[in-house]
Formats: structure tokens, C-alpha cells, sequence
């Protein structure tokens, strides 16, 4: 994939610079063409000649340097790139980033940049946990920007924890499969997010809390990826990710309808919505007055919209959502094998920053083998990444698509 890219890396100010110059030496082993841009912290770390021979390129640190051809450097620079990588990312630069602040070099190009922009921060762990940061992150991320996560282990300041830059030979691989964005292109990929609403009388509801966010963050993420995307949607005041069908339900009954319309051309169907387990059984014409001192509903089950699908099933690969308080991975099993499921992902909607309504969720991926892929607590966005590049290998390492030449 890196083979005769045009790989642009920002370099901030930090101890981990040393890495990066070991970065544009493995990059261009893999066929890429790199051009470095330097802030003028990073240059009191490194040197400028040392990036300029290991790029084979001249170096930018400056928007007021002399350039031997005229052009507006920036914006060439912006516009060569297929790519712009920041690493190591400092928190100053990710402030300046999530902020549109275009105060040098760097700054300024990737405000220019068209191209995917991939981030790699680095810095002291108490920095990297401070909301500031990670409330700066999740903005970017929520832009589109690429985050690779720091590795956690001892820091140069000598705390132990996360902000170390990754080993090289790992950024690359992230980068690597980052731009296979293309990746899902020809598949069509259905979700479904929020909670469904079971109507009482015309003018109240049973609902549950779930936002949306989960599904949304999946559902951006599958079109990012190049695939065609539907989102079967409850109610939620989130917007709808640019490129992606948006189909708009209220009911568990409703949802249903909309996704088997759905069904029959998906290649994936990710069903992280919060559906009704039940609904009223008679919905009230009028609304219903408060007279007596205690109202009984009667409810009935809603249909087991998953459970049709895994029925249904024909080459869709299919992951559903539990949503546990308690014995997760025991309770996620039977929901695999009772639903027909390719994978669960599973969450233990009790555990502080997880389930419903969070930014952040922490999962499981479990598969029909027993297979579990966990993750540490993370972001919607981050969880929607991984949950596709899980999809993505489990559905090329599949015979009948190997058979088919796919
Ligand atoms: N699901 C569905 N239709 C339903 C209920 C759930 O399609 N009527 C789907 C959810 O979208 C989710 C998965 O089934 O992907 C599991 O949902 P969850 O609420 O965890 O479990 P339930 O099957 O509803 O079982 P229980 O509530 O007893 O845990």
C-alpha cells in the first residue's frame, strides 16, 4: 500500500524525534516518498540535515525560509501529500490542531491538507490524560483524523503509563492499513444505532438511554472506509455522518421492516441499537388522564429483529451488540449461538465510561470459536475502527470469498 506513496510528516518537539527519523527510514523502505516538516521545538531535538538525508528530501521548518523554486510551500506541500502523519504528535500541536490555530509550518500545511491526516501522539502520560488532550482528541477524531494510540510503558520524563510513541515498525503498519481506506469499497454495510420508542398514547413512550453514538461512530467510520452505508436509525439528535443513507424509525416494528429491506444485498450488518424488548399492547387513541392511582400497561414482545436476521443469514456477515450487567462473556455466547452471529461485540454497561450515552465504551469482540479480542476503555470512534478492521480481516480470511477469487 506504501509502495510510491507520498508520505508528508509533521515533526514536533519532543525526546521521541529520535523515532521518527527511524519512521522516514522504514518508510521509505516500504516505497514511499517522504517529505519532513519540522516545528521549531522539534529542531532543538534534531537537527534538520538529519531528516533532510534520511528523507532524501529538503526539510520545511520555516514559513519565512528562501526556497530555491517559487511556490507557496505550504500549500505545494499540502497538496503533494497523500498523506499527512504528525509524529510524535505533541500536546501543544493536537491544541493547535483541534483549534484551527495556523501558526507555523506545520500548522498551517495541515490546515491546507486535503489528504488523510494521521496523528501519533507522544508525550508525558499526566499531559495525555489531562481531558484537555483527550477532549482535544476526540475532537479530531470526531473530524476524521486518524489517531494512533501511544504505547504505555517508562517515559523518558521516568513516570511509568501512556504516551510513548509507538515503535516505528508499528506506526507503519497503522498507516499502512489506514490507507487501504478504500478497503470496504463494493461492500454495502447496514447499521443500526439508538434505541427504538414503544408508544403509550399520542403523546408518551417507552424508551431506553441509549444515544446513538455507537452506531453514528460505526456507521461514519464504514463510509470513511469507502463502503456504502446505510444507517436504520431511533430517534437521536446526532447528526448523520456525511455520504451515509440515513433511514429515520421509531419502533421496534418499524426498525425491523427497515432493516430486512435492507438485508438481502448486505455484505455487513452491525446492529448496535438498543431495541425494545417490548411495547404496548394496546397504544391508547386519546391520552390517557390521570384518574386512577395506579396504571397497568400491558406489553407485549417485540419482534427479535437479530434473531431474524441470523435466521435469514445468507452471506451477510453478522455482529450484534450485548449490552450486560452482569456475566458478559456467558450471557454474549448464547447470544451468538441463539442469533446466528459472525461476532458479538460485547459491554458491561455497569462499568464506569461504558454503554449508553458514554463517549467511551470498553468491549469485547467475541467470535462463534471463543475467540475475545478485548480492548482497554476507548473511544467511540476508536471502537468503531477496530470493530471494522476486525470485520474487514475475519471477511478476507473467509474460504468462500478466497474461492471465489474475491
Ligand atoms: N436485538 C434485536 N431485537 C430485539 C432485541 C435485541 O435485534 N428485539 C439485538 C440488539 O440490537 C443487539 C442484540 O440483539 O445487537 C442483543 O441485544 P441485547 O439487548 O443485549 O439482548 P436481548 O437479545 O434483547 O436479550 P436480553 O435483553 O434478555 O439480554
Amino acid at each position: 500500500m506504501l509502495a510510491a506513496k507520498k508520505i508528508l510528516l509533521g515533526v514536533c518537539g519532543g525526546i521521541a524525534v529520535y523515532k521518527a527519523v527511524e519512521l522516514v527510514s522504514r518508510l521509505r523502505r516500504e516505497g514511499a516518498a517522504v517529505k519532513v516538516i519540522m516545528t521549531g521545538s522539534a529542531l532543538k531535538f534534531v537537527s534538520q540535515l538529519t531528516f533532510r538525508e534520511i528523507s532524501g528530501n529538503p526539510v520545511a521548518a520555516s514559513m519565512w525560509a528562501d526556497i530555491p523554486v517559487y511556490n507557496v510551500e505550504h500549500i505545494a506541500l499540502a497538496e503533494w501529500a497523500d498523506a499527512l502523519v504528525i509524529a510524535p504528535a505533541t500536546a501543544n500541536v493536537l491544541a493547535k490542531l483541534a483549534s484551527g490555530i495556523a501558526d507555523d509550518m506545520l500548522t498551517t500545511t495541515a490546515l491546507a491538507v486535503k489528504a488523510p491526516i494521521i496523528l501519533c501522539p507522544a508525550m508525558n502520560t499526566n499531559m495525555y490524560e489531562n481531558p484537555v488532550t483527550q477532549s482535544n482528541l476526540e475532537k479530531l477524531a470526531a473530524r476524521g483524523l486518524k489517531i494512533i494510540q501511544p504505547a504505555s510503558g517508562r517515559l523518558a520524563c521516568g513516570t511509568y503509563g501512556a504516551g510513548r510513541l509507538p515503535e516505528p515498525i508499528d506506526i507503519v503498519q497503522e498507516i499502512d492499513d489506514y490507507l487501504r481506506g478504500g478497503s470496504m469499497s463494493g461492500l454495502k454495510v447496514v447499521v443500526t444505532a439508538g434505541g427504538t420508542i414503544e408508544p403509550v398514547d399520542p403523546v408518551r413512550y417507552i424508551g431506553n438511554r441509549s444515544s446513538g453514538k455507537m452506531g453514528y461512530a460505526i456507521a461514519g467510520e464504514a463510509v470513511r472506509r469507502g463502503a456504502g452505508t446505510v444507517l436504520v436509525s431511533g430517534p437521536s439528535s446526532l447528526p448523520v455522518p456525511p455520504g451515509v443513507t440515513a433511514i429515520k424509525v421509531e419502533t421496534a416494528v418499524e426498525m425491523k421492516d427497515a432493516v430486512l429491506a435492507e438485508y438481502g444485498d448486505a455484505d455487513i450488518l452491525i446492529k448496535a441499537a438498543a431495541v425494545a424488548d417490548y411495547r404496548v399492547k394496546d397504544i391508547c387513541a386519546a391520552k390517557i388522564k390521570k384518574k386512577e392511582e395506579t396504571l397497568t400497561l400491558e406489553l407485549v414482545k417485540n419482534p427479535d429483529i437479530l434473531k431474524e436476521l441470523g435466521r435469514l443469514k445468507t452471506k451477510q456477515y453478522l455482529v450484534g451488540f450485548a449490552a450486560e450487567t452482569d456475566n458478559l462473556v456467558e450471557n454474549a455466547r448464547v447470544k451468538i449461538k441463539e442469533k446466528n452471529l459472525d461476532m458479538i461485540v460485547a459491554n458491561d454497561v455497569s462499568m464506569p465510561g461504558a454503554g449508553f450515552n458514554h463517549d467511551t465504551n470498553i468491549v469485547k469482540f467475541i467470535y462463534p470459536s471463543g475467540e475475545i479480542v478485548s480492548m482497554e476503555k476507548a473511544s467511540k470512534q476508536e471502537i468503531a475502527a477496530k470493530l471494522l478492521d476486525q470485520i474487514s480481516a475475519a471477511i478476507s480470511s473467509r474460504p468462500e470469498r478466497d474461492s471465489q477469487g474475491c
